[in-house]
């Protein structure tokens, strides 16, 4: 495996938390990459420089929502005025609602969500893109993580499901697009242990536990596809079973897990399978 992004720049969003967090010390401290990572919480962002140790100085932080457009057009024209042209763009920042039927869902709700998961990306790709330097050697990259719920919809989390199923499809025209030009990487993670359930109390000591990856996993995991230039990943066991199960199956696949989880009587599908409706 090549390490192709040794002192490149790579503008990680959603590093100050959870994977993306685990993925910036890995980028940075193991792989020698210098890291742009954003996010909004200053305290994390410098715990997280804290942490980086000896290998501080190749980490930085801008704070901005990545849901803004705006936001996205100053950090570019700040990067141009500067002269920093990165190599790599991972859009890993997320949000996730609480577990809920649709129905409880207010609509709001899913708009916000699909700002963050959805739009943020594509404000990446309007205002990074364009910037992003490749060399004799490697291409320009860009990296969007995804969801196992992109590939099987998941009952309880169809807001969730849909922000990551149209960042899934956005992203596989852009490798059509890019190809040649630019490597485009889709990630899609299972159930990872990290802070993005953390808004929705029934999670604690739940269900999710049970098949939640160590997030330290997850991120080395991510960044190993990402030096193989990999297209697409799918990483976990519970991802792997859930994507197969709606390949071979795209109605009774998703059904059968929604089986699952509802025989699983676990107090984080609570609010999902109250009066038998599904
Ligand atoms: N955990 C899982 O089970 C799982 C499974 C599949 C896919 N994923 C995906 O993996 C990615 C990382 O999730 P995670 O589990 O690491 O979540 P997390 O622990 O909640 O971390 C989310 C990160 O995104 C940042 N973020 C959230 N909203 C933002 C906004 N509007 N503007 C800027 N930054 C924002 C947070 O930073 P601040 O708090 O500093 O804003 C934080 O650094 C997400 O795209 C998620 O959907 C996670």
């Amino acid at each position: 495996m090549r390490n192709w992004i040794k002192d490149k720049y790579v503008v990680l969003t959603g590093a100050s938390g959870g994977i993306g967090r685990e993925l910036c010390k890995l980028l940075v401290s193991k792989y020698g990459a210098n890291v742009i990572g954003v996010g909004r919480n200053e305290e994390k962002m410098r715990s997280l420089q804290a942490e980086l140790g000896e290998h501080a100085h190749r980490f930085s932080y801008k704070l901005f929502d990545v849901s803004v457009k705006e936001n996205w057009q100053a950090f570019a024209r700040e990067l141009q005025e500067k002269e920093l042209s990165p190599s790599l763009l991972i859009n890993n920042a997320g949000a996730f609602p609480t577990f809920r039927k649709l129905k409880d869902t207010p609509s709001e709700v899913a708009e916000r969500i699909m700002q963050v998961n959805y739009f943020s990306a594509v404000y990446g790709v309007e205002t990074i893109l364009p910037l992003l330097k490749g060399d004799k050697k490697d291409k320009p990259a860009l990296v969007n993580v995804s969801s196992c719920a992109a590939l099987c919809t998941v009952v309880g989390t169809g807001v969730y499901s849909a922000s990551k199923a149209a960042l899934k499809g956005y992203t596989e025209a852009l490798q059509l697009e890019q190809k040649g030009k630019t490597y485009v990487g889709l990630i899609c993670p299972g159930t990872t242990a990290t802070d993005l359930f953390s808004g929705d109390e029934n999670t604690k000591n739940s269900a999710l536990d049970l098949v939640a990856m160590r997030a330290d996993k997850m991120a080395k995991k991510i960044a190993k596809k990402i030096l193989k230039k990999k297209k697409r990943a799918v990483l976990g066991w519970d991802a792997k079973c859930m994507t197969f199960a709606a390949k071979i199956m795209p109605v009774k696949g998703p059904a059968l897990i929604c089986g699952i989880m509802k025989a699983s009587k676990s107090k984080v599908f609570k609010e999902v399978f109250t009066n038998e409706e599904v």
